[in-house]
């Protein structure tokens, strides 16, 4: 129960920030020409920032100037620190960190010169192979929704806008522009809403409507999704901006609810005086339009400091960045598998290293392709951060890219550790294949067979197949690492770092999307028919093996849980759920426990849905009591129930399962829910 004196101070305040905000939008409205409204409603083109729109010197309105991420500042900037892909900083699992990288990227597009940043991406990893799986957090929506809101906290706090995007349902690369995503309403606000609901409570300012249709409708001009869902239910105050070349009509648009057309004015310029004219759009929804997108820029400090610092030729870089790249990278790094203690190496020992694989040196893949493509201002690649890091010892490293079998497996068989690095790229637009390219599967084969301390290090766009996943005995999987590839990766190598990364998605050989209808689709009708059953959600559901499950990562050290205690208050309202997590092994490290409930039969949700985790930190022989609270929020034990167009708490008998993973469950508890 939250004390009535501090629920009125807490109400109070939300309400007064809320109304100034938007008075001050409304008043600035009010002393706008017609012109004036429809110079700020639209882009004018793509240069020298990928979107703005124009100021209104009069009333010192400055403009808007939008930079892509979310890796760092994208559209091939220069002097921008490259970091690792949100999809690694993800892994880390870690909300306080996510904060910090979101607090990066707001100063550096803030140094660029731009107020608006177009990130983050929230879209839920549906299809393993979707090109721009990278760019967002993973395959749940639980996870995804409080690390996104966390990035946007940090973006905003720096006065630049944060962008969630892209609303919605845009799961795949293949025909995004043609393809319309046809989905059920319980499917909608459990897997692929809630993470924008998060955003919108987070008081992020923009939101962008996506290429794809939903129900057959453009998501720019989709009433339903703009109007109903976003605006209405959700509750969004900021405006929404079309995604590139993503508007295809200008009343329907409009009166959909878009609010602003990117990175042109093709419908939303003249052709909107001329709809206002012909009274098929009302001035009053310009107005509102405008009053949105002034709403924000009074909500990140817009209005109050227009002049802006830096133009798109200041160096945005720095030494602290280049830190936190490196650490964000480190926190990033999964440990899927360390067969007798393979891992972390010892130079005394491993005083033979073959360093294989295009990635070791040649081309590493620090950051994806597309709109998202970083420009790194140097590249740490890990033959050099293993270089360096043994730059004391004796230890001889040799490197050859792969490309030619017998000299990789000659410098294996010599050496008394090989270190594979495997990868592939992707880019927006374009979905991608699963397994490795250029034969990078054979290459692990031959690399093991000749040499038992086989590591492999994976630097891929998301999911992949792994062939020889049991005879390689430790495999680091990082996604894409950004410029200090090299450093991260030998701290982890060397145990400098003791990894503590956890999977976002699923690693398996199934593929969750068993028919064409359902990925790519079938003339571009995409048919989300397994509605829940999305990621884990899936493979659970069936009993299916896996690879490596949604959640796993291991330490150098070991996690004991005990003392599971569940606390469910008898007038309902009030769940809590505690673990005692302690490090049995010799040295510190970091544990995500990880809570998942199990909802009664009735309410027809996959077995496990993860509600809750911890990021902790152990010294060896402690123990940490974890507490997993606020489990009573609505979200949290509700099904969405499309009779009331609402969540509906559910009451009965609950399952807690608290592990090191979706698939290592350590102990099981139980409530009823009275509520
Ligand atoms: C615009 O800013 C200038 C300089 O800060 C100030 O003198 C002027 O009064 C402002 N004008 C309006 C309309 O706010
Ligand atoms: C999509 O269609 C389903 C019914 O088939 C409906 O419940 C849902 O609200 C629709 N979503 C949108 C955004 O139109
Ligand atoms: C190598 O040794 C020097 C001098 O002892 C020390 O300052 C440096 O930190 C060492 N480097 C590494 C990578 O351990
Ligand atoms: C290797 O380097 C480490 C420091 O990184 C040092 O402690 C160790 O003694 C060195 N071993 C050899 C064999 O040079
Ligand atoms: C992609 O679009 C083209 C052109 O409309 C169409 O021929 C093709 O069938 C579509 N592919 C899918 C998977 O729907
Ligand atoms: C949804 O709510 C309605 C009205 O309260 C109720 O009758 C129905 O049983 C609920 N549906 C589900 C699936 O719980």
């Amino acid at each position: 129960m939250i004390p009535i004196n501090i629920f009125l101070v807490v109400v109070l305040g939300v309400f007064v920030t809320a109304i100034s905000h938007e008075d001050r939008a409304r008043d600035i409205v009010s002393k706008l020409t017609r012109q004036e409204k429809l110079s700020i409603v639209h882009g004018y083109g793509q240069l020298p920032y990928i979107g703005q729109t124009k100021a209104i010197k009069r009333l010192n309105i400055t403009a808007l100037r939008m930079l892509d991420g979310p890796q760092g500042i994208a559209d091939y900037v220069n002097k921008v620190t490259c970091f690792p892909c949100v999809l690694t900083v993800a892994s880390s699992w870690d909300i306080h960190l996510m904060r910090t990288f979101g607090e990066a990227l707001g100063q550096e597009q803030r140094l660029k010169g731009s107020n608006v940043h177009l990130g983050p991406d929230v879209n839920i990893a549906r299809v393993p192979e979707n090109g721009r799986n990278y760019e967002s957090f993973g395959e749940d929506p639980f996870l995804t929704s409080n690390l996104a809101a966390q990035y946007i906290k940090g973006v905003q706090s720096q006065g630049v806008m944060a962008t969630v995007k892209h609303w919605a349902l845009n799961n795949q690369e293949t025909n995004r522009s043609l393809c319309s995503s046809n989905v059920d309403e319980r499917t909608q606000w459990e897997i692929y809403y809630p993470a924008f609901k998060s955003a919108v409570d987070a008081e992020v300012a923009s939101c962008m409507c996506a290429y794809n249709k939903v129900n057959q409708t453009y998501s720019c001009e989709n009433d339903n999704l703009l109007n109903r869902d976003l605006k209405q239910k959700m509750g969004f105050k900021g405006f929404v901006v079309s995604d590139w070349i993503a508007t295809h009509s200008t009343s329907k648009s409009v009166n959909s609810g878009l609010d602003m057309e990117q990175p042109g004015g093709v419908y939303l310029d003249y052709s909107l005086d001329s709809a206002i004219n012909e009274n098929l759009v009302k001035e009053s929804r310009l107005d509102d339009m405008c009053s949105r997108i002034l709403y924000s820029m009074s909500l990140v400090g817009l209005l109050d400091h227009p002049e802006r610092t830096g133009d798109l030729l200041t160096d945005a870089t720095s030494e602290e960045h280049n830190k936190l790249s490196r650490t964000l990278s480190e926190q990033g790094i999964i440990l899927l598998k360390n067969e007798k203690n393979l891992l972390p190496l010892n130079p005394s020992v491993a005083t033979k290293i073959a360093v294989i694989g295009f990635d070791g040196h040649d081309i590493p893949d620090v950051a994806g392709e597309g709109s998202g493509h970083v420009v790194p201002p140097y590249v740490i690649t890990p033959l050099q951060g293993i270089k360096s890091r043994i730059s004391n010892n004796s230890t001889v490293v040799t490197y050859t890219n792969g490309q030619f079998v017998p000299l990789a497996v000659n410098q294996a068989k010599n050496a008394n550790v090989a270190i594979v690095f495997v990868s592939q790229n992707t880019a927006e637009g374009w979905d991608r294949s699963t397994v490795l390219p250029r034969n990078q599967d054979d290459l692990v084969r031959s690399i093991v067979a000749v040499q038992p301390n086989t590591i492999v290090v994976a630097h891929v766009p998301g999911a992949i197949q792994m062939p020889w996943v049991d005879q390689i005995p430790a495999i680091l999987f990082s996604f894409f690492p950004g410029q200090e590839s090299g450093n991260s990766v030998s701290s982890v190598l060397f145990g400098d770092v003791n990894p503590s990364g956890k999977l976002p998605i699923t690693l398996s050989p199934i593929n969750p999307l068993k028919t064409k209808l359902q990925y790519p689709g079938v003339d571009n009708q995409v048919e989300y028919s397994e509605k829940l059953l999305v990621g884990y959600r899936y493979y659970d559901a069936l009993g299916l093996g896996v690879t490596f499950p949604f959640g796993h990562g291991i330490s150098y050290t070991k996690f004991e849980y005990a003392n599971l205690e569940v606390y469910a208050s008898q007038c309902g309202g009030h769940v809590s759920v505690m673990v005692d997590i302690k490090n049995v092994g010799d040295r510190e490290g970091t544990e995500t426990p990880q809570l998942y409930i199990e909802f009664p039969p009735e309410a027809g949700e996959p077995p496990l849905v993860l509600r809750g985790f911890k990021k902790v930190t152990i010294k060896p022989g402690q123990v940490y009591k974890v507490e997993f609270d606020r489990l009573e929020e609505i979200q949290h034990l509700s099904i969405w129930n499309t009779t009331l167009s609402d969540y509906e708490i559910i009451r009965g008998a609950f399952g807690v399962h608290v592990g090191s993973s979706s698939r290592d469950i350590r102990l099981k508890g139980g409530f009823i829910n009275q509520l």
